[in-house]
């Protein structure tokens, strides 16, 4: 085969893959998804791993941020208000970011009632902004703020007038949503990541490299119970050999196509 197939010969190639992938989904009872910062990059978010990742150019950040933000919560607030006031590049890029295809396709699948919940890592709130509304971020949303003892969240709209703020109902500390380095997961989180793993009897795992505990593991338990795994991701990660597809390209045209697929399947089941 030629080295550069053009993109027709890859849509054909993918074809069959699409519609074994939508007739996975359309028979499922209960499908999970796992989401990543590659479900996000044609909104222009880069994304963490691979050749232009944000870890790859830049290194991992600090894995003691957490720990730097409970030795001084009010320090740490005067560096978010900095931020705030004139965010980096990274910052400016999420807050100006808009849903693309994949996000509103996989928003459509739960509207037709085949996708349950989708477990997200991202931080970037375009799956909510494209109407997803069974959603766990489990890595938290840059557009909230949490309590770090009762969990109570608030939308993020402007610089507290105090550091560190405080939580009304249970005087915790409240910080951004976003999980840290060395943060725990919010406990609401995983629990309703358990519950819902623990009920889906299909995956489908879209932009992520599938590294990162425990959101990764969510995703698993349900292809180690034997129930099918699918994946939909530009390249092949840990997981491809153990997923019943594999579909590797742009998110936004495949999950585009496989919700039409999906939703022709269900059509003509219902004729
Ligand atoms: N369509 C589909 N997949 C894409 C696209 C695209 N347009 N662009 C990139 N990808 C794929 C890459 O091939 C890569 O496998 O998205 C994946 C992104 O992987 P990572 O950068 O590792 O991001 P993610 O899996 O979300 O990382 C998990 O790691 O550092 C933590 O908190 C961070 O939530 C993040 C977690």
């Amino acid at each position: 085969m030629t080295e550069s197939i053009d993109r027709d010969e890859q849509n054909d190639l993918h074809q069959e893959s699409i519609e074994r992938a939508a007739t996975l989904l359309a028979q499922s009872h209960y499908c999970i998804a796992l989401t990543g910062a590659g479900i996000s990059a044609e909104s222009g978010i880069p994304t963490f791993r691979g050749k232009d990742g944000l870890w790859t150019k830049h290194g991992e950040p600090p894995l003691n941020q957490y720990e730097q933000f409970s030795d001084d919560p009010a320090a740490w607030w005067q560096k978010v208000a900095e931020r705030r006031r004139n965010p980096d590049e990274l910052t400016a890029t999420i807050s100006q970011a808009q849903p693309n295809d994949a996000h509103f396709a996989m928003a459509e699948l739960e509207r037709i009632g085949v996708l349950k919940h989708i477990i997200t890592q991202n931080v970037d709130g375009l799956h909510r902004a494209a109407g997803a509304e069974s959603l766990t971020e489990i890595h938290g949303c840059t557009t909230l703020l949490r309590c770090i003892e009762c969990n109570m969240r608030w939308p993020f709209d402007e610089i507290p007038e105090v550091f560190p703020p405080r939580c009304d109902d249970c005087g915790g500390i409240i910080k951004t949503d976003t999980v840290m380095f060395g943060e725990p997961i919010p406990p609401d989180c995983l629990q309703r990541c358990y519950v819902e793993s623990s009920q889906a009897d299909c995956v489908i795992l879209v932009g992520t490299t599938a590294v990162v505990s425990p959101a990764a593991d969510f995703a698993f338990a349900v292809g180690q119970r034997g129930h099918p795994m699918i994946e939909v991701n530009l390249d092949p990660t840990v997981i491809t050999n153990y997923c019943a597809v594999a579909i590797h390209d742009r998110a936004g045209e495949l999950m585009s196509r496989i919700t039409a697929e999906v939703k022709r399947l269900l059509a003509n089941a219902a004729s």
